[in-house]
C-alpha cells in the first residue's frame, strides 16, 4: 500500500463504524496551555469537557491530525534524524466516540483494523495496559477491563495473554494533552520488529526501534485541573492516536508483513523519499538509508552519516515549518513562533553538511516538491503555497547572512573551553549576536562531545528578560483556580443589564468571584475586552473590575469585602459608556477586513485583533501596504459607516456556513455545532450582507453608530505579518485634533522662524523669502465633518505646506549666513587692515559664520603683525575665540595658548593652541562683554 493507500484504508474503516471523517484541524491550537497542536484530540476538548455538544450522528468522529511536538510536554525535537522513528511533525489517525462508545469497541476495532484488514501477525502484537503506582498517588485504578478485553484477542489468536499484554506506568499509560485538560489511562499497541519477532515484549516502553508504539487508544475520563487534581469528566470518550508515519514504515519496509529482515525506517517510505529525491538533485548528494547506533558518539560519525542524518533533519523540518506556515504560524521572536525560526535555523545549519549555503539555498525549492506531494491531502498547504515559499526563503536568506560568523564565532570560543563545557557567555552571545537557538549551540557542541554551561546561559538569559520586563509596563496576569460545573447565559448582545441569580462565589486573592445564571457582561473572548460595571445587592453597588470565563460559567470580580452569597438575586450592569466604543470597535474591524480583502487581497488572513474602548487592532499576513492602499480602505470604511448599514446576527448550524467564502471564518478551526454569523449590510438575519464573519462578540447595530473611522498606523510586527491600528468615534477625534494641532503648531513656529531669517535679510538689504499663507488646518478638517477624503486632503496639503515652509526657512538662513559672513569678511579685513597699519595688539568681536575665525588669524600672520589679538566671532550659537601672538608679544613672553585658555573659561569654554596661535570656542554668548574686558586688560588694549 501506499501512504495515500494506508490513510484512506483507516478512514473507510471508520466510515464503516458509522464515524464521521472531519478535516485535520490547524497547527495553531485552541487550548491556551499548548504550543501547537500536538495530538488529535486537541481540536475536540470542547467536546470532551462538555461544553460543547459534538455535532456528529452519532457522535463518532475519524480523521487524520497534523500534529507538532517540538516543545512543551511532548517534545521530540532532540531525537530527530538520528533514529527510524520520531519526528517534530507527524500525522496522527485516530478515532473519537464523545460519550458514545468505549473500552470495548475501542479495542475490538484497533485489533479489527491492524490484524484483520491489514494482516499484521498477532503474534509481533503486544498491548499495554494502565497499571498505577498506588504508593506513589497515581490516579486511577488498575485497567482489569482492557486487560480482559485484550487477553481475549490474543486467546483467539493462540497467543498467551500474560507475555502479550505489558503493564505500564503513569508516564507510559496515563494520557495526558498537557498539564491541565481531558486525560485518562490508556492502552498502547507495539509491534515487535526484530528479525525473529521474539523479543516476547522485552522492549516494549524501552525507547527501541525494535519494537514501535504504533497506536496509542486513551479512555479520557478526567479533566486533569490547575491544582493538580482530576476531576470526572460528566462522560466517557473515547481518543485514539496512530503514527501515521509509523504505520506506513511498517507496512512498506516489511512488504506488507512478509519480510522483517530490514528494520523499518519512516524515513524509508514514500511520505520522505520525494523529498529526498529533491534534496539530492538540489544538493547532489546522495542519501544513505543509514542510522548511528543508540547513544553513539557523535564526534565520530563518519561524512555518510552526518549526510543522512541532514537529510532526514532537512525532511522533517520542512514539513514542520511548511504546515506551520500554511496554517498562519510564522517565524519569529516569542513563543511557538521561536520554536519554529529554531527549528529552521537548525535545518539552515544541517544545510551546510549537503553545501548548501547563501548562495545556494534550497529551501524554497523543497518547499516546492512538498506541496506537489501533500497538497491533495492538505489543500491548505496548495493555498498558501506562495506564502510559505516566500517566508522559507526569507528566514533562510536571513540566517546566512549570520550562520558563517557565528560558526566562527563558535570555534574561536571552542578556545576557552573548560571541562568539556562551553561557557555560558558564549552561548548567550552566539544566542544574541547571531540568533543561534541555544539548542543548535547545544547540537554544535554535542558533535564535538561537549556539552554546554546552560545554568550560566539561563542566567544571562534571565538578565536579559529583566531589562526587557523593566523596559516594559506590566500586567498583571492572574491564575484562578477555581474549577466549576456551573453554567452562565450570556445575554449581553441586546442587554446592558439584567437581574441575576448568584449561583458561586469563590474568594481569590484580594476579590470575590461571583458566577450568577445570567449576565450581561462579556468576558475577554476572540480580542474583544471583557466589560465592567457594577453588582448591585440590595441597595449596595460593588464595582466589577473584571469578568472571567471559567469552563461554562461567568464569573464577576467584585471587592472582597461585599455581601453576597449563593442564591441572592443581584443586579448587574455593564458600564455602557465603555461598551459602546468596544462595540463601535468591533463592528469598525470586521468593515477593516472586508476592506483589506477588496483593496489588499483575499489571501490577507485574519492573524489575530484586539479591540477595547480606545483603538482597535488587527493583524493579518501581508506585504507592507503602500499609502495609497491604507488611505482607499479607511475610505471605504466611512463610506460604509455613513451608509447608515445595519448590523444584525444570527445563530446558525455551522454546516450552513462551512463553504461560504463569503462567510469568513478561520480556516482549521473547530467550530461547534451552531455557530453566530456577524452580518453588515443585506437583510438583517439573512446572511446577505456583504462583510459576514463568524463571531461572538458584541457590535453596534447600525454601523453610523461607529462615527468616523480612522487608521493611525500599519506596520510589520513579524516577516509577514502586519499591523493596523484604528480608532472610531470621539477616539478618532482626538487622535485628529492631536494630529492636526501638532501640524498646526510646528507650521506656527516654522513661520516664525521665516519671518525672524526674513528679518534679518532685510538687515541686509535682501529680499525676503514668501510662501504665501498658512492654511487654518484644525479649522479647514473640522468643517469636514465626517469626511475622511476630505480630511486626509487637508492634512496632506497641510503636510506639504510645512514641508515647504521648513525648506524655505532653511533656505533663507542659509542665503542669510552667506551673505553675513561675506560682509563680516569684508569688514574685517577693512577693520584689519587699519589695525595692521597702527601696530598695536587689539581685541574685537564679530557677529559671523565661524569660518571667518581663522581667516582673520591667517591675516594676521600672513602680514607678519608684530603684536597681540584676540578676537571673538559669534556665530549665533557659541562664541568662536582666536588668539595670535606676533613676534614684539613673544618677546614679552605672551603665550596665545595659555592666553586663550584662561580667556576661553571665562565663558564657559576651552581651547589652546601654540604660543603663537591658539583657538577655542565658549558657549556663554552672554559673556562676551566680560571676555572682551578680560583679554583688553591681559594684552593692555585701552
Ligand atoms: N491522544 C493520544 C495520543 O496523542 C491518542 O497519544
Amino acid at each position: 500500500m501506499t501512504s495515500a493507500e494506508i490513510r484512506q484504508s483507516f478512514f473507510d474503516f471508520f466510515k464503516e463504524k458509522q464515524h464521521t471523517i472531519v478535516p485535520s484541524a490547524s497547527l495553531l491550537p485552541q487550548s491556551p496551555g499548548l504550543l501547537f497542536t500536538n495530538a488529535g484530540m486537541n481540536p475536540f476538548v470542547p467536546y470532551f469537557l462538555g461544553v460543547e455538544k459534538a455535532p456528529f450522528d452519532p457522535p463518532r468522529a475519524a480523521d487524520t491530525q497534523k500534529c507538532i511536538r517540538a516543545g512543551g510536554k511532548h517534545n521530540d525535537l532532540e531525537d530527530v534524524g538520528y533514529d527510524t522513528y520520531h519526528h517534530t511533525m507527524f500525522e496522527m489517525l485516530g478515532n473519537w466516540s464523545f460519550g458514545d462508545y468505549f473500552k470495548k469497541e475501542a479495542i475490538e476495532w484497533s485489533w479489527e483494523l491492524v490484524v484483520e484488514r491489514w494482516g499484521l501477525p498477532a503474534d509481533r502484537l503486544y498491548a499495554t495496559v494502565y497499571a498505577p503506582d498506588k504508593a506513589k498517588g497515581d490516579p486511577g485504578e488498575f485497567d482489569q477491563e482492557a486487560w480482559d478485553l485484550w487477553a481475549e484477542l490474543f486467546r483467539s489468536k493462540g497467543l498467551d495473554p500474560r507475555v502479550h499484554i505489558v503493564d505500564g506506568n503513569v508516564k507510559d499509560n496515563f494520557w495526558m494533552m498537557g498539564e491541565t485538560g481531558p486525560c485518562g489511562p490508556c492502552s498502547e499497541l507495539h509491534v515487535d520488529l526484530t528479525p525473529n519477532g521474539d523479543s516476547h515484549g522485552q522492549f516494549v516502553n524501552g525507547d527501541s526501534d525494535e519494537c514501535i508504539e504504533i497506536w496509542n487508544l486513551v479512555f479520557i475520563q478526567y479533566n486533569a485541573e490547575a491544582d493538580g487534581s482530576f476531576r470526572d469528566l460528566p462522560a466517557k470518550h473515547i481518543d485514539t492516536g496512530m503514527g501515521f508515519e509509523r504505520a506506513c514504515s511498517i507496512i512498506q519496509n516489511t512488504k506488507g508483513f512478509t519480510d522483517f529482515s530490514v528494520k523499518p525506517s519512516n524515513y524509508a517510505t514514500d511520505v520522505f523519499t520525494p523529498i529526498f529525491r529533491k534534496l539530492e538533485e538540489l544538493s547532489g548528494k546522495k542519501y544513505a538509508n543509514v542510522y548511528p547506533a543508540p547513544g553513539a558518539d557523535r564526534s565520530a560519525f563518519d561524512d555518510e552519516m552526518k549526510t543522512a542524518i541532514a537529510f532526514r533533519v532537512i525532511a522533517d523540518h520542512l514539513r514542520t515549518l511548511s504546515f506551520s506556515i500554511a496554517d498562519g504560524i510564522l517565524p519569529g521572536n516569542n513563543g511557538r513562533n521561536y520554536v519554529l525560526r529554531r527549528i529552521l535555523r537548525r535545518a539552515v545549519r544541517y544545510g551546510r553538511q549537503l553545501g548548501f549555503s547563501g548562495e545556494k539555498t534550497f529551501f524554497g525549492a523543497l518547499a516546492g516538491a512538498l506541496v506537489e506531494q501533500m497538497g491533495d491531502v492538505f489543500p491548505e498547504l496548495k493555498a498558501r503555497e506562495a506564502a510559505v515559499r516566500v517566508t522559507l526563503e526569507r528566514e533562510e536568506a536571513s540566517f546566512n547572512e549570520t550562520l558563517d560568523r557565528g560558526l566562527k564565532r563558535f570555534e574561536d570560543g571552542l578556545s576557552e573551553v573548560k571541562d568539556h563545557t562551553l561557557s555560558g557567555e558564549v552561548a548567550f552571545e552566539l544566542y544574541d549576536t547571531f540568533g543561534f537557538p541555544v539548542d543548535l549551540t547545544e547540537l554544535l557542541c554535542a558533535e564535538r562531545s561537549l556539552g554546554v554551561n546552560m545554568q550560566r546561559f539561563e542566567e544571562l538569559m534571565e538578565q536579559q528578560r529583566d531589562r526587557a520586563r523593566a523596559a516594559q509596563k506590566s500586567t498583571v496576569v492572574r491564575a484562578l483556580d477555581i474549577s466549576t460545573n456551573a453554567v452562565t447565559e450570556f445575554i449581553g448582545f441586546d442587554a446592558d443589564e439584567v437581574d441575576a441569580l448568584v449561583l458561586e462565589v469563590h474568594p481569590q486573592d484580594d476579590s470575590l468571584f461571583v458566577i450568577t445564571d445570567q449576565t450581561t457582561f462579556y468576558a475577554e473572548m476572540g480580542g474583544q475586552a471583557g466589560d465592567t460595571g457594577i453588582l448591585v445587592i440590595g441597595a449596595l453597588a460593588h464595582d466589577v473590575s473584571a469578568v472571567q470565563q471559567i469552563g461554562s460559567a461567568r464569573a464577576h470580580a467584585i471587592p472582597a469585602d461585599a455581601v453576597v452569597k449563593a442564591g441572592d438575586t443581584v443586579k448587574l450592569r455593564v458600564d455602557h459608556r465603555r461598551r459602546r466604543p468596544i462595540e463601535a470597535n468591533h463592528t469598525a474591524t470586521h468593515l477593516l477586513h472586508w476592506a483589506l480583502h477588496e483593496v489588499v487581497s483575499s489571501d490577507a488572513t485574519q492573524q489575530g485583533s484586539a479591540v477595547d474602548e480606545d483603538r482597535l487592532r488587527f493583524d493579518f499576513n501581508s506585504g507592507p501596504l503602500t499609502p495609497g492602499q491604507i488611505e482607499e480602505m479607511e475610505e471605504l470604511v466611512n463610506e460604509k459607516i455613513n451608509a447608515d448599514e445595519p448590523v444584525s446576527w444570527k445563530e446558525v448550524p455551522h454546516a450552513e456556513v462551512k463553504e461560504r467564502s463569503d462567510v469568513m471564518q478561520f480556516f482549521g478551526d473547530k467550530y461547534g455545532e451552531k455557530v453566530r454569523v456577524v452580518q453588515i449590510g443585506g437583510e438583517p438575519g439573512t446572511l446577505t450582507g456583504y462583510a459576514m464573519e463568524l463571531c461572538g462578540g458584541t457590535h453596534v447595530r447600525n454601523t453610523r453608530a461607529v462615527g468616523i473611522f480612522k487608521i493611525k498606523s500599519e506596520g510589520a510586527i513579524a516577516s509577514g505579518v502586519r499591523r493596523i491600528e484604528a480608532v472610531t468615534g470621539e477616539r478618532t477625534w482626538q487622535f485628529l485634533r492631536e494630529l492636526l494641532v501638532s501640524i498646526e503648531e510646528e507650521a506656527v513656529t516654522m513661520r516664525d522662524k521665516l519671518a525672524a531669517a526674513n528679518a534679518k535679510l532685510n538687515s541686509l538689504g535682501e529680499e525676503p523669502v514668501d510662501v504665501g499663507d498658512l492654511p487654518r488646518i484644525i479649522y479647514e478638517a473640522l468643517v469636514q465633518q465626517r469626511d475622511v477624503r476630505k480630511i486626509n486632503e487637508v492634512i496632506k496639503r497641510s503636510r506639504s505646506k510645512l514641508e515647504e515652509l521648513k525648506e524655505a526657512v532653511i533656505n533663507a538662513e542659509k542665503r542669510f549666513k552667506k551673505l553675513q559672513a561675506s560682509s563680516a569678511a569684508k569688514q574685517a579685513d577693512a577693520a584689519l587692515a587699519l589695525l595692521i597699519e597702527k601696530g598695536e595688539s587689539i581685541v574685537t568681536a564679530v557677529e559671523s559664520d565661524g569660518s571667518l575665525l581663522q581667516e582673520l588669524l591667517n591675516g594676521l600672520k600672513k602680514n607678519q603683525f608684530a603684536e597681540a589679538a584676540f578676537l571673538v566671532v559669534d556665530d549665533g550659537e557659541k562664541l568662536h575665540l582666536g588668539c595670535y601672538a606676533g613676534e614684539a608679544a613673544l618677546g614679552r613672553g605672551l603665550k596665545a595658548g595659555d592666553l586663550l585658555r584662561e580667556l576661553a573659561a571665562i565663558a564657559g569654554g576651552k581651547g589652546g593652541g601654540k604660543p603663537d596661535m591658539a583657538r577655542g570656542a565658549a558657549p556663554d554668548r552672554d559673556k562676551l562683554e566680560e571676555l572682551e574686558a578680560a583679554a583688553r586688560l591681559k594684552l593692555g588694549v585701552s
